[in-house]
């Protein structure tokens, strides 16, 4: 029967086996090599395509079953202010999340049915919603209540067809 030093040493050799493995893994991450132009472009197009794929949404009554898009209300991502989420809302009653208010949105305004918080889907209204207020700096809580983010020739997303389309 082992006695309690060959136990703590058993122990201690298998947490330096395991530290081992983890700083290998570590290791693995640390040497990952920088992406090469050819994939951040990729990854910019990736990018891209999410905020595009927003932006069709933002302008479709397909979220809703009234007719209306968020567009409608909110064009070019106006008033929207994502910049300012996590904050109190008193549409969702707690601190919430702009996934959670865009989802209000879809639920009362539009009568629509919640999209799921990961779904692509969501991801694209948040990408369209974040692409319009690109170079706003983040303020967290801030209760903005503005107008419309200047599209047209400002920093928003380019507009090709007038905000609420
Ligand atoms: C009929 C008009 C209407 C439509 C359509 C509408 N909204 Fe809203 N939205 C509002 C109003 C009103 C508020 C402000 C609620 C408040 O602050 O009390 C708001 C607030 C928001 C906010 C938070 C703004 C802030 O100040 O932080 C977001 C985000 C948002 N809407 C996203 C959307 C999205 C996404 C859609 C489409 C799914 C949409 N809205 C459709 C009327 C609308």
């Amino acid at each position: 029967m082992k006695n309690i030093h060959e136990f703590a040493t058993f122990k201690n050799a298998s947490s330096a086996a395991c530290a081992v493995v983890v700083l290998v893994a570590m290791g693995s991450v640390n040497a990952k090599t920088p992406p090469t132009s050819a994939e951040l472009e990729d990854q910019k197009n990736m990018l891209m395509s999410a905020v595009k794929r927003g932006d069709d949404l933002w302008h479709s009554a397909k979220l809703g079953s009234n007719g209306l898009a968020c567009g409608n209300c909110h064009p070019d991502g106006s008033a929207t202010n994502p910049h300012t989420w996590p904050k109190y809302q008193s549409n969702l009653g707690k601190v919430g999340t702009l996934r959670e208010m865009i989802n209000w949105c879809i639920s009362v305004p539009l009568v629509g049915t919640p999209l799921a918080l990961d779904s692509d889907e969501m991801i694209a209204m948040e990408a369209y919603t974040m692409y319009t207020h690109r170079g706003v700096a983040i303020a967290p809580a801030k209760d903005e209540q503005h107008g419309g983010t200047p599209v047209v020739s400002g920093p928003g997303y380019p507009n090709a067809h007038g905000g609420n389309r």
